[in-house]
């Protein structure tokens, strides 16, 4: 495996302690954001946990603290500097302008601002400068769009990318804290022979495969499988990149797969490929098919590095490379991206 260290650094182009704000902080994305921050030794002037009345009474540790969870209002922002949003775009749209108006930068996990012209989108091993255009709010992409994004963009710069074919492995994390736990009891009632209960999901997601990400649009296509196409051709600032990609939910607890096929301008090469990757900071290549080495999501959670593998020349499409990248959609495709994002303000 080639691994390459340069994103296990943080960005440090922090100049003072910030005083920080979670709304969300007691659900998944919310519990790896106090984790990111304090790998990363974020420095944190003070750091204010807000959530639903339904979290009243809980106490989540940071550092070696343990901080009484808040119920979120229009006043939670004051004298904040940073307020990561993770509650649900409704949320979002809702307390975001509040913050704004506190004089807080907001940094939001939701789709709610991702395509307003007035927000940048960043992954900042991809394109940090977006991130200095802000008015205020700062939008973090789709989890899978930021994990394939995280191959095709150094692919991009070398080759200069045209279009992309990719499917989705989705884990349930993904959907919140309530999908893994569905997950997990549906598991255990079919090993004890008994009916399964769903509620989140439309049908039974163990053991089985749900091609059915967030809701369906006119034309067939889902609004997760749309996002792709949007996040993408505004992070790389590649207004006609053609896409069609499909979304599936796969009973994997965390981290998310996708299989790319990239079709490029300039003729592409399997040693070129591999040296663009190779260059990438977050991205490891994992590709040694021989000895049963290539990418998989239970290898990637709890990792920053997103691997890609099982690099090939496309049978189908000219100067395309078929590849598969992994990566934990909690970290670089939520928590991990967050946090790098604030870590490019000054
Ligand atoms: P709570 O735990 O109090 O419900 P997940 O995506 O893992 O399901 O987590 C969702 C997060 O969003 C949780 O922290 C949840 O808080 C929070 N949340 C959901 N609804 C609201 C709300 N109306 N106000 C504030 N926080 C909310």
């Amino acid at each position: 495996m080639h691994q390459n260290a340069s994103t296990l650094q943080p960005f440090n182009a922090l100049t003072s302690p910030k005083h920080l704000a979670i709304v969300g902080a007691t659900g998944a994305v919310g519990d790896q954001l106090l984790r990111v921050l304090e790998r990363r030794d974020f420095p944190v002037a003070s750091l204010r946990l807000l959530a639903s009345p339904r979290s009243a009474g809980v106490s989540l540790k940071f550092r070696d603290e343990m901080i009484p969870v808040e119920v979120l209002e229009a006043e939670s922002f004051d004298g904040m500097d940073i307020a990561f949003f993770s509650a649900g775009g409704d949320i979002s749209k809702k307390f975001a302008p509040h913050a704004v108006k506190a004089g807080a930068v907001v940094i939001d996990n939701s789709s709610a601002f991702r395509m307003d012209p007035q927000v940048p989108l960043v992954v900042p091993e991809i394109n940090p400068d977006d991130a200095q255009h802000h008015h205020g709010i700062i939008a973090n992409p789709n989890c899978s769009t930021a994990i394939a994004l995280m191959a095709l963009a150094p692919l991009h710069r070398s080759f200069g990318l045209k279009r992309v074919i990719a499917s989705t492995y989705q884990a349930v994390s993904g959907t919140g804290a309530r999908a893994i736990e569905e997950l997990q009891n549906q598991v255990e009632s079919i090993s004890r022979g008994e009916v399964v209960q769903k509620e989140v999901y439309p049908h039974q997601i163990a053991f089985n495969l749900l091609p059915h990400v967030d809701s369906f649009l006119e034309n067939g296509y889902t609004k997760e499988e749309l996002k792709f196409q949007n996040e993408s051709r505004k992070i790389l600032h590649l207004p006609h990149l053609q896409t069609s990609i499909t979304c599936v939910r796969v009973p994997v607890y965390r981290a998310h797969s996708i299989a790319v096929h990239a079709e490029f301008e300039k003729p592409i090469s399997i040693e070129k490929a591999q040296d663009a990757l190779m260059a990438a900071p977050g991205v490891d290549l994992v590709d040694d098919p021989a000895q049963a080495l290539y990418p998989m999501p239970l290898e990637v959670q709890g990792l920053d590095q997103c691997h890609v593998g099982r690099l090939r020349l496309d049978t189908a499409l000219p100067n395309a490379l078929a590849f598969w990248v992994c990566g934990d959609q909690l970290l670089k495709g939520a928590a991990l991206n967050a946090v790098q994002i604030a870590e490019l303000l000054s």
